[in-house]
C-alpha cells in the first residue's frame, strides 16, 4: 500500500532516502522511517506523521554519521496491522539488530508465525505483521542474505513488496515482491529500489519491474534476479517516459487541479493512434483479439473499484448500446468472492488506474482461473494487472498523483468508448455510424477545454454551497454513473457527505432528506431523459432544496428549474459523461479549497489500495 525506497550509490544516503520518500508522499501514509548501516551496525530512525517529521530527526550530526554509508532503505507506512506509531513504523529489525526490513502488503499468516518465533525465543517490539519477516530472516540466515530472505518468504502467506539490508552483508539490498509492486531503477554507478517509479524518474529512465515471486540481490552496479526458488530469471529493462517535471505540480496549487486541467491533453494521448478514421473503428492492438475472438465474446463483466468502477458503469452502456453485448459491472471484491459464473465467451475487463489494486488484481486472477478472456485498462505501465492480464490498453494519461482520480476517469471512459466502437464494428455497427462516432471521440478534448474555461463560474457556485453538509447528485442514463462519481469526488476531498443517485430513485426514499440546506446537483444535459430529470428537479424544488443544474449551452428552459447552472457544451449522449464529470471535478475541488481541505492527500485515503 505504501512507499518503499532503497538506494546503493555515491549520493548522500540520508538525503537520497528522504528525497525518495517525499516523491512517494502522494500515496498517502501515516508514518515513515529509514535504516542505514554504519560500521556494521544498523541505524534506524522512524517518525509518526509526515516525512518532514522524520527528516527533522536526522540532525546534522546524524546526517554526518550516516554519510559514511552508501546504501540504505526507507518506507512510508499505511497501517494495516498495528496503529500508526513510531514503534510500528518501518523498518523493522530482528532482536539481534542484524536485519532491517521495509514491507508493503499484508502477511496473512503472521500470527501463527509470530507465535512460533516467540516460542523459539524471539522478542517482538511492534504490533505489526511485518516484524515477523525480520525474525524469520534471522532464523533462516546462514551467510547468504538472498537465500535467507527467499527462505523466509516461502513461509509467508499474503502479499509483500520488501527491501532488506543486513549488517552482515554490506553493499547489498535484497528486494522481492508478491502482490505489491517493486521497481528497480538502473542508474550509472547507482541502483534505486522503489515501490513506484515516481521515486526513480529523477535518477534514471531504465527500470526493471519485478513479477510476483521474483527476488533480487541489488548492488551498486549489479542486479541478480531470481525467483523465490532460486531459479535465475530475466526481466526486460523498460524505459519510462515520465520526465521529473511530469510528476511535479507544474505551477498549479495542487496535483489534482493540474490533473483536472491536463485532461484535454491526457484524453488526446489516450485517443492518439487508436482510431481508424477510414474504417470507423477502434485500432486497439493491445487487446490481442482477432475478429473471431471479438465475434465470440457474448458477455462482458467489468470489475473495478472506486472511480474506476464508475467508469466501468459508463462502459456498460457503451458495450450494450454500441456492440449489443450484455454487460455488467461488478465491484471487484464482490466479483472475486462470489464465485462468479463465467462461461466460454465471457470477457472480463479489469479497470485500474494504478494497476495494483488488490481486489481488482484478485478479480483478474479469479477470472483467469475460470478461463475467461481477460483484459486490463490501466494507467501505470508495467504494473501488475496489465502484466497479469497479458492484454489490454494503457491510458497514457501520465502520472496521476492526486489521490482523487480525475484524468484517469475521463481517459478510462474514452478508452471504453473506443473499445465498444471496435466491438460494435465487429458486429452490427455500420461503417458510417462508426465514422461518425470516431469524429465524435476526436471532439472530446475540445469539449473538456470548454468546460475548463468555465472554471471561474464553477468556483463561484462552489463558494456559494461550500458550507453545505449534505449534497445529492442525480442523473439518468449515461450520466447516472457521473452523478455517483461526482458525489465521490466531493466526499473524498471536501469530507462533505454526498450521495449519487439515479434521478428516478429519489422519490423512493432519499427525498425525505431534502430541505433548504441540502443542495441537489442535477445532470440535466440535453440528451435523452432530460425531460424526466426536469420533473425530478421540480420534486426537489418543491422540498425547498436548492437545485444546481448541469445544462447544455443554449438550453434556456432549464433556467426555470434551477437556482444555479453550470453550462456544458452541446455533445452526444456517448461523450456527455466526460465534459460533465470535469465540471463536477472542478465543483468538488473548489468546495474542498473553500473548506481548507488538503485536497491532494485526503485524510484516511491512499492512492493505491494494495491491501484487501
Ligand atoms: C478515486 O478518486 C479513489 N482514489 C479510489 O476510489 C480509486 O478510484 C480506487 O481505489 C481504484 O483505484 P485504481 O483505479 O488504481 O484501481
Ligand atoms: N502490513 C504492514 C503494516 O501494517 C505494511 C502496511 C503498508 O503496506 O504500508 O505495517
Amino acid at each position: 500500500m505504501c512507499g518503499i525506497v532503497g538506494y546503493i550509490g555515491n549520493r548522500n544516503i540520508a538525503d537520497t532516502l528522504i528525497d525518495g520518500l517525499k516523491r512517494l508522499e502522494y500515496r498517502g501514509y501515516d508514518s515513515a522511517g529509514i535504516a542505514v548501516i554504519v560500521k556494521k551496525k544498523i541505524i534506524s530512525i522512524k517518525a509518526v506523521g509526515k516525512v518532514s517529521a522524520l527528516s527533522a530527526k536526522i540532525t546534522p550530526a546524524i546526517r554526518k554519521e550516516l554519510s559514511s554509508s552508501k546504501f540504505g532503505i526507507a518506507h512510508t507506512r499505511w497501517a494495516t496491522h498495528g496503529a500508526p506509531s513510531e514503534r510500528n513504523a518501518h523498518p523493522h529489525l530482528d532482536e539481534k539488530g542484524r536485519f532491517a526490513v521495509v514491507h508493503n502488503g499484508i502477511i496473512e499468516n503472521y500470527a501463527s508465525l509470530k507465535e512460533r518465533l516467540i516460542s523459539q525465543g524471539h522478542k517482538f517490539v511492534s504490533e505489526t505483521d511485518t516484524e515477523v519477516l525480520a525474525h524469520l530472516i534471522d532464523d533462516c540466515y546462514e551467510g547468504d542474505l538472498l537465500q535467507a530472505v527467499a527462505a523466509a518468504l516461502k513461509k509467508v502467506e499474503g502479499t509483500f513488496g520488501i527491501a532488506v539490508i543486513s549488517s552482515e552483508n554490506p553493499g547489498q539490498i535484497i528486494t522481492a515482491r508478491r502482490g505489491s509492486p517493486i521497481v528497480i531503477g538502473i542508474g550509472t554507478g547507482e541502483t534505486i529500489v522503489a515501490s513506484d517509479i515516481s521515486a526513480i524518474v529523477s535518477y534514471t529512465d531504465k527500470v526493471i519491474y519485478l513479477n510476483d515471486n521474483d527476488i533480487a540481490l541489488v548492488e551498486k552496479d549489479n542486479v541478480d534476479l531470481r525467483n523465490i526458488d532460486n531459479v535465475p530469471v530475466t526481466r526486460e529493462i523498460a524505459h519510462i517516459n515520465w520526465d521529473p517535471g511530469a510528476a511535479e505540480k507544474g505551477g498549479y496549487e495542487h496535483f489534482m487541479l493540474k490533473e483536472i486541467f491536463e485532461q484535454p491533453e491526457a484524453i488526446a494521448n489516450s485517443i492518439r493512434g487508436r482510431l481508424d478514421e477510414e474504417q470507423g473503428t477502434g485500432a486497439l492492438s493491445g487487446l490481442n483479439l482477432t475478429p473471431q475472438d471479438l465475434a465470440t465474446i457474448n458477455r462482458i463483466i467489468i470489475a473495478a473499484c472506486g472511480t474506476s468502477l464508475h467508469a466501468g458503469m459508463v462502459g456498460e452502456y457503451y458495450f450494450e448500446d454500441l456492440a449489443d453485448i450484455p454487460t455488467e459491472v461488478e465491484q471487484a471484491a464482490e466479483f472475486r468472492y462470489r464465485n462468479p459464473i463465467i462461461h466460454p465467451g465471457t470477457m472480463i475487463i479489469a479497470i485500474s488506474q494504478s494497476g495494483e489494486t488488490a481486489d481488482t488484481l484478485a478479480a483478474v486472477r479469479e477470472a483467469k482461473n475460470k478461463g475467461a478472456i481477460v483484459a486490463g485498462i490501466c494507467n501505470v505501465v508495467g504494473s501488475t494487472i496489465p502484466r497479469e492480464t497479458g492484454r489490454g490498453i494503457y491510458l497514457h494519461a501520465g502520472p496521476e498523483i492526486g489521490v482523487a482520480s480525475t484524468k484517469a476517469f475521463t481517459c478510462q471512459v474514452a478508452t471504453l468508448l473506443m473499445m465498444a466502437l471496435k466491438f460494435g464494428r465487429a458486429r452490427r455497427l455500420s461503417r458510417q455510424n462508426g465514422i461518425e462516432l470516431v469524429a465524435d471521440i476526436h471532439r472530446i478534448p475540445e469539449l473538456v477545454k470548454k468546460v475548463l474555461a468555465k472554471s471561474k463560474d464553477i468556483a463561484k457556485i462552489a463558494k456559494k454551497y461550500a458550507n453545505a453538509h449534505d449534497f445529492f447528485f442525480i442523473g439518468r442514463g449515461y450520466l447516472y454513473p457521473v452523478a455517483i462519481e461526482g458525489a465521490l469526488k466531493l466526499k473524498e476531498i471536501s469530507y462533505v457527505h454526498a450521495e449519487g443517485y439515479h434521478a428516478a430513485e429519489l422519490k423512493h426514499g432519499p427525498i425525505a432528506l431534502l430541505d433548504e440546506k441540502v443542495p441537489v446537483l442535477a445532470l440535466a444535459n440535453n440528451i435523452p431523459g432530460k425531460d424526466k430529470i426536469i420533473g425530478n428537479m421540480q420534486e426537489c424544488k418543491a422540498r425547498k432544496a436548492p437545485v444546481i443544474a448541469l445544462a447544455t449551452e443554449g438550453d434556456n428552459e432549464i433556467r426555470r428549474h434551477a437556482e444555479d447552472i453550470i453550462w456544458i457544451p452541446e455533445c452526444s449522449s456517448e461523450t456527455a459523461p466526460i465534459p460533465s464529470v470535469v465540471a463536477l471535478q472542478l465543483l468538488a475541488y473548489y468546495i474542498a479549497k473553500e473548506r481548507g481541505c488538503p485536497i491532494d492527500q485526503p485524510r484516511n485515503l491512499a492512492k493505491s489500495v494494495t491491501v484487501e
